[in-house]
């Protein structure tokens, strides 16, 4: 959503910020990596509002760190423990956060409640991940990304193994903004990523000279690639029903040395954690040397503080 007067008040999806408001959060995120205090005083006296409907071990933690960094108090709270859980509306409990807090961080099911939240709030509402995207995570990514290999992502391959959830549509719309070449390989049918969402970014993608190609041979997915990404395979909101049967699919998808021998000489693994060893990911992969995950981890902090720092101040004008 853009306020009238053309600035960027909310990060609902992984398609909400323009090219150049990319550039603005992820060299924030250096900075900020650099030197955590460098604006320690920014929100000081103020709150901000972390709404979680899931677990969460890394956002939690980066989010509420972030707002310390800033200088301002984190206010963390569960669905259950407002009257939201008893039935109150989005908009009124939107209205009423909006009253005590400079911002609103959101973990929960359904992508249009957050919508909803954005709707109402007159605060920024930033997506803390849903069932359908998680861009908080890709900036930390990226930021990571470009630690590694720099701003160019011209003759390198970004490829996604696994299950085409929140992960894979958030790597697929971001990546394309940021020009890349993106593969997404999952088992055909229900495990494959939204067509919706493939469609948009393959437009997002043809506008930034970047690609998005989905496949189901995850060998020549993953050949050649420079990263070789993936998710676990049961997210929070899977009907536990699903699970041998997704597991069965997804088995050929799985992140192990064979996989990654096939990858670029300088390649990187990337995963979002939580992890599930013997999984989606051998140990030997993700504890080996070309694994980059807790530097992922450590830039969601850097991340969020510099969203929170950038919409707050008003600094970024989005994509409408
Ligand atoms: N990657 C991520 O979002 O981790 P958490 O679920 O622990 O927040
Ligand atoms: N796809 C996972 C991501 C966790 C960070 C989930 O939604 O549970």
């Amino acid at each position: 959503m853009t306020l009238a007067n053309g600035h960027l008040k909310d990060v609902v999806s992984s398609d909400a910020l323009s090219r150049d408001d990319l550039e603005v959060l992820l060299d924030s995120a250096a900075r900020f990596a650099l030197k955590p205090l460098s604006e320690s005083s920014f929100i000081a006296g103020e709150s901000v509002v972390i709404y979680m409907n899931k677990a969460s071990t890394r956002t939690r933690l980066a989010s509420e760190s972030a707002v310390a960094h800033l200088g301002g108090t984190p206010i963390f709270v569960r669905g259950d423990e407002l009257q939201i859980g008893r039935g109150e509306t989005i908009a009124d409990t939107a209205r009423i956060i909006s009253n005590f807090a400079k911002a609103f961080i959101i973990r929960t099911y359904a992508h249009d409640d957050v919508n909803e939240f954005a709707k109402w709030a007159s605060i920024p509402v930033i997506n803390a991940l849903t069932d359908d995207d998680h861009p908080t995570q890709l900036l930390a990514d990226w930021v990571t990304i470009r630690e590694v290999f720099g701003k160019k992502v011209s003759g390198r391959k970004f490829t996604y193994l696994g299950d085409g959830n929140n992960m894979a549509n958030a790597w697929m719309l971001m990546g394309a903004r940021l020009g890349a070449h993106i593969v997404i390989a999952t088992p055909p049918g229900k495990w494959a990523p939204n067509n919706a969402v493939i469609d948009r970014a393959q437009k997002i993608a043809r506008e930034h000279g970047g690609a998005i190609e989905i496949s189901h041979d995850p060998e020549s997915a993953v050949r050649d690639a420079s990263v070789l990404y993936t998710d676990v395979w049961m997210s929070m909101g899977d009907d536990e029903s699903v699970r041998s049967e997704k597991l069965r699919d997804l088995a050929p998808f799985a992140v192990n040395q064979k996989m990654l021998d096939l990858t670029a000489s300088d390649s990187i693994f990337m995963h979002c954690l939580p992890a599930h060893r013997g999984q989606e990911v051998t140990a030997e992969v993700i504890d080996g040397a070309k694994s980059v995950v807790w530097r992922q981890a450590f830039h969601r902090r850097t991340t969020i503080q510099a969203l929170l720092f950038h919409l707050i101040n008003k600094d970024l004008r989005g994509t409408v």
